[in-house]
């Protein structure tokens, strides 16, 4: 009989978002006439731009004729976007980045989770607790940890974000090789400014480690003093790869468009001590298991880039940032203190009792659903984290049912 990658089996039975859903479907089951209002699963609810569908639609007829058929693009996507992403993602903010660094794909959750195949097997690797699960799971998947003991995997270095610490760790004492960090992060919705991730890049570079930086939700900063890709810190193009999606800012969760940069400079080390191109292993990767966005939806990508788009864009992150305003506004009236949502579409609510029995209360009193912390990690035990994706009108009334429920309860 065929054997399997046994390091599957260190695994937990299913990804985070799959358990939540099967709870849910048994209330559901359970309750056929409460209505269910979803604040869990970061997926988007607004429609994409007018700009995005309109460049979509032109695409899609473009690709009806002969001359305007596209077949196989680029793997690492067609030069009209990764242009307009290095020139507005990047160099508006002073950020030394070239067209040919970046590689388009179809998200940042592939491209997060599939780094690490070009890295070696005996690495350290230091992750954030809590942590967007993807990062510890497809290591997991690779064999690079033994089992997972008290919900923590040994032989990785765990980053604690707790409320001592603002929720933002601090570098380790001891010396790793790849760094997972998010900001605004998955699932704290905090951030980091820039002596903070200044340090991570001075640490960085004093052990000859890479940051992994995963800027997913870098639309949702308003907050100008804060760093927009990691990029604008100094040295950190020696010692980063930065990761963006095109999914939260224009809503393409379904459409599916996303970057990964990664500075030509970038050199990492054989067994022998010689040093390759870090670029251009992930070129070969790419070009070996991805055949390219669709040539309509990176049109639609670029459109973002566009004035109207750029404006359409700010519209959509103002209304999921107004949502998150409400959310926190509610949980602060409720007495419990929270994180996140100013300038990150999550808000991370410190409940002070177990987080699963806390989610459980909100599914089963208020029919609402959150994501408990302990699901991210040990340090997101007693915590949830809420989001604001959903239209204004489901966000007022969770947040109202919210309050009724705990207040009836108390
Ligand atoms: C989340 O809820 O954490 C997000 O949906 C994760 C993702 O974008 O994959």
């Amino acid at each position: 009989m065929t054997r399997i990658n046994e390091n599957y089996l260190k695994l937990k039975a299913s990804y985070l978002f799959s358990d939540i859903a099967k709870r849910v479907s048994a209330f559901q089951e359970a309750n056929p006439d409460k209505p269910i209002i979803k604040l869990g699963i970061g997926d988007v609810t607004e429609p994409l731009p007018q700009t995005c569908r309109d460049a979509l639609h032109e695409a899609v007829d473009a690709m009806g004729t002969s001359k305007g058929f596209h077949g196989y693009g680029p793997e690492q996507g067609y030069d009209f976007l990764r242009e307009a992403i290095a020139k507005n993602d990047f160099q508006a903010r002073g950020a030394d980045i070239d067209p040919s660094e970046i590689f388009v794909s179809d998200g940042a959750k592939c491209d997060s989770g599939n780094i690490q195949e070009i890295f070696a097997q005996d690495i350290k690797i230091a992750v954030p607790d809590p942590v967007y699960p993807v990062y510890v799971d497809t290591n997991v998947m690779a064999g690079r940890t033994g089992n997972n003991v008290n919900d923590r995997y040994e032989g990785f270095v765990y980053l604690e974000s707790t409320p001592n610490n603002g929720y933002i760790p601090s570098v380790p004492d001891e010396k790793v090789d790849l760094i997972y960090l998010c900001f605004p992060n998955n699932p704290t919705g905090a951030t980091a400014n820039r002596d903070q991730l200044k340090a991570w890049v001075d640490y960085a570079k004093s052990c000859e480690a890479f940051i992994l930086f995963d800027a997913a939700y870098v639309a949702f900063i308003r907050d100008e003093s804060l760093p927009q890709t990691i990029y604008e810190i100094e040295g950190a193009k020696d010692v980063a790869i930065e990761f963006r999606s095109f999914s939260k800012n224009a809503g393409f969760t379904g459409t599916r468009c996303a970057y990964t940069v990664i500075p030509k400079g970038l050199m990492a080390k054989d067994s022998s001590g010689a040093g390759h191109s870090v670029h251009a292993l992930w070129n070969r990767r790419h070009c070996t298991k991805f055949n390219g966005v669709s040539y309509p939806v990176q049109k639609a990508a670029e459109a973002v880039y566009s004035d109207a788009g750029k404006s359409e864009i700010k519209a959509l992150t103002d209304f999921y940032l107004e949502n998150a305003k409400i959310v926190r506004s509610a949980v602060e009236e409720l007495g419990l203190s929270c994180v996140g949502g100013d300038n990150s579409p999550y808000i991370w609510v410190n409940a002070q009792r177990p987080s699963w029995d806390f989610f459980d209360t909100l599914l089963n009193e208020a029919g609402v659903v959150t994501t408990p912390g302990a699901g991210f990690g040990t340090c997101g035990e007693g915590h949830i984290r809420i989001s604001a994706f959903n239209s204004r009108q489901n966000v007022e009334e969770a947040m109202q049912r919210i309050k009724n429920a705990l207040t009836a309860r108390a």
